[in-house]
């Protein structure tokens, strides 16, 4: 016969059974009556003590009572499984086990994807990644940029004027002046950012852009460096060779300063829609440190030269994946930016 002490406790495991409601309880209650090394390993080890005759009839005995704990624990799983359906809702019609919908990983805009790239062909090149802030003072946004109060230059950029007498930077080149603050020379920064100008929007223009300034200053710096990087950092983004050209171009910060063009990509220079029939595309503003910009920074512009570039980056990517309406770029339709650089 079960010893009284066992079948107290089976009594009261099998009410503890009928009363669990969490699923690890149940499991761990499994565990302590009909699993490998539960009680009724126990029950069964105790057959050895009986006489043969008594055997037979008490395994029947412990293998009937351990069917019933099995039916048992299996009723409670059930109970406890529909319990947790009615909570998620999933007793109404929702079915958990469908597969999930996939492909909602999201994607990287094409101007931070082309962003990365450009930080990384520069920073391969011992160039820092430097930052600044969006909203700006005067100074560092157009005086220490030799753009003094009431120069016409200023016209150049439709300036969003804060209350605070602040500004949103109109361009990335503030980032110069704090870069040339911050390390001293000689430097090799670029400063990645978004700018803003007031701008009546269009297919061709935005209030909100993003540029990536890069300022080189040390002894000896020439011309012939700026061409070199520009277009090493050019060939890498468009994958082929790229043939540059300078021309004069106007900004107060750099002197000479010049626009760099490519050839353009579409025609190889036989003119075409894209490079309005000029066969030259308009690309990177860029030039040789003013001087003046260099000795308002403590700079000794008889020992060292520079050169600075503000590529902006739109017309970078309109180019690369023939975008006709930079409009696009902010708009921020999940349709169209979700065609890029997905990381599903
Ligand atoms: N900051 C100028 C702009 O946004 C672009 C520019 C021109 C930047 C010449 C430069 C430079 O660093 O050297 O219009």
């Amino acid at each position: 016969m079960i010893k009284a002490a066992l079948t107290e406790q089976l009594e009261k495991l099998k009410a503890e059974i009928t009363n669990c409601n969490k699923e690890n309880d149940l499991q761990m209650l499994h565990s302590k009556t009909i699993g490998r090394n539960g009680i009724f390993r126990e029950l069964m080890d105790g057959i050895k003590e009986l006489q043969a005759e008594d055997r037979k009839s008490y395994g029947q005995k412990v293998n009937s009572l351990k069917t019933e704990f099995q039916q048992l624990i299996e009723k409670q799983q059930k109970a406890l499984f529909e319990k947790g359906l009615q909570k998620t809702g999933a007793a109404d019609g929702l079915d958990l086990l469908v597969p999930a919908l996939t492909g909602s990983g999201g994607s990287t805009h094409p101007i931070t994807a082309i962003e990365k790239e450009i930080v990384e062909i520069f920073t391969g090149l011992g160039f820092s990644v430097a930052s600044g802030p969006e909203m700006e003072t005067d100074f560092y946004n157009f005086q220490a940029l030799n753009i003094p109060e009431e120069h016409p230059a200023r016209d150049m950029q439709d300036t969003y004027w804060l209350d605070n007498k602040m500004l949103l930077r109109t361009h990335t080149s503030p980032c110069q002046i704090r870069a040339l603050a911050q390390y001293g020379v000689p430097v090799r920064v670029i400063a990645p950012g978004r700018c803003f100008r007031n701008e009546e929007v269009d297919a061709s223009h935005e209030n909100t852009f993003h540029q990536v300034e890069g300022l080189m200053v040390d002894k000896n710096i020439s011309i012939a460096n700026l061409v070199y990087v520009l277009k090493l950092m050019l060939g890498k983004i468009f994958n082929k060779d790229v043939t540059v050209r300078l021309r004069p171009g106007f900004f107060p910060f750099v002197e000479p300063g010049f626009e760099l063009d490519i050839k353009c990509l579409i025609c190889n220079g036989a003119r075409c829609r894209t490079c309005s029939h000029t066969g030259w595309i308009e690309l990177v503003p860029c030039g040789m440190v003013h001087r003046n910009v260099l000795s308002m920074s403590g700079v000794d512009p008889d020992q060292y030269t520079g050169f600075a570039f503000g590529l902006g980056l739109s017309r970078l990517v309109m180019m690369r994946y023939n975008i006709a309406d930079v409009r696009m770029l902010n708009r921020g339709d999940l349709r169209e930016l979700s065609q890029f650089y997905s990381y599903t």
